[in-house]
């Protein structure tokens, strides 16, 4: 693990989507599907991101455009410098002999790439199988178009694949194939539904949680979800965590401290 901010030379870029790109690093990490890094603009802030490549010693990271911060990121170019440190946090538990099904929603899918990678590794071909399900508002916003085996698309406006939301094409699958294990990232809304499903029909559940990140190793408090500091005690969470957890769901705290409704 890096404890402190360790400078990183970007060597190479790659354009996922309009919004989305992939920042790579020669660097020889550590690192668990579902763990993050801190990434370091000096003399701006810190934010947590997913490792979404890991190859022998490159590793990248995809980050979708949002606000300062992320603009920042993507305003830099090759050879220029981020800080990292981490990575942190419980990642997922694999289960290669069975039939799993990873549901990715928007830049969600990031935080399960490496996951997908691992699992298509492990998994025991006679007695399992790994199914992706991403999810967009719009064709153009999909990613990692080429890199999974089994990857089923859906948007919101049918423009490429199912139409309708990953909930929707997860119940439809559900009707046709047992999944005993199924992995998920991407808005909470999303998370909670699936969650819901996968009690339903009793199917084991892990997800990706996100909360308003600042150390990132377990001191500050900030991303607490009802008792449970998300840095360190997941990000990772499965069903039985989540049913304890009154805040998934509902309720978020803001980087000022400040309790909202989702
Ligand atoms: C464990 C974890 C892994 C993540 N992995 C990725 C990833 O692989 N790719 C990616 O694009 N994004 C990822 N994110 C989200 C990423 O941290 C935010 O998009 C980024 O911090 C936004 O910063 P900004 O200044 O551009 O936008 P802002 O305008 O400041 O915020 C946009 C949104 O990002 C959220 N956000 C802002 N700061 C933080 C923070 N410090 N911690 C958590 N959320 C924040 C805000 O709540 C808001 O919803 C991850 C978040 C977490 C918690
Ligand atoms: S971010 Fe500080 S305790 Fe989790």
């Amino acid at each position: 693990m890096i404890e402190q901010p360790m400078m990183a030379k970007i060597c190479d870029i790659q354009e996922e989507s309009p919004g989305v790109k992939t920042f790579f690093f020669k660097l020889n990490l550590n690192f668990e599907p579902g763990q993050f890094v801190m990434v370091w603009i000096p003399l701006l802030d810190e934010k947590p991101f997913t490792i979404s490549y890991i190859q022998k010693d490159l590793v990248g990271i995809s980050v979708l455009k949002r606000g300062v911060f992320t603009n920042a990121i993507h305003s830099k170019k090759i050879g220029d410098m981020l800080g990292i440190r981490g990575p942190y946090g419980r990642g997922f538990s694999l289960k290669p002999d069975s039939n799993s099904c990873v549901v990715g929603g928007g830049i969600g899918m990031a935080s399960l790439a490496t996951l997908v990678d691992r699992l298509n590794l492990v998994v025991d071909k006679r007695r399992g199988h790994v199914t992706v399900i991403q999810g967009a508002r719009t064709a153009a916003e999909i990613i990692y178009q080429k890199r999974f085996r089994d990857m089923k698309l859906c948007t919101e406006d049918g423009t490429a694949g199912f139409r309708g939301t990953t909930v929707d094409l997860l119940k439809d699958l559900l009707k046709k194939q047992r999944f005993q294990k199924v992995y998920t990232c991407g808005p909470e809304k999303m998370l909670y539904k699936v969650v819901e499903l996968c009690g339903e029909h009793g199917i084991e559940c892990e997800v990706s949680l996100e909360r308003y990140i600042k150390c990132g190793f377990g001191v500050c408090g900030q991303c607490d979800c009802s008792g449970q500091r998300v840095c360190i005690d997941g990000p990772i969470f499965n069903i039985q965590e989540l049913s304890r957890m009154e805040d998934f769901g509902k309720i978020t705290i803001t980087k000022t401290g400040a309790r909202v409704i989702h």
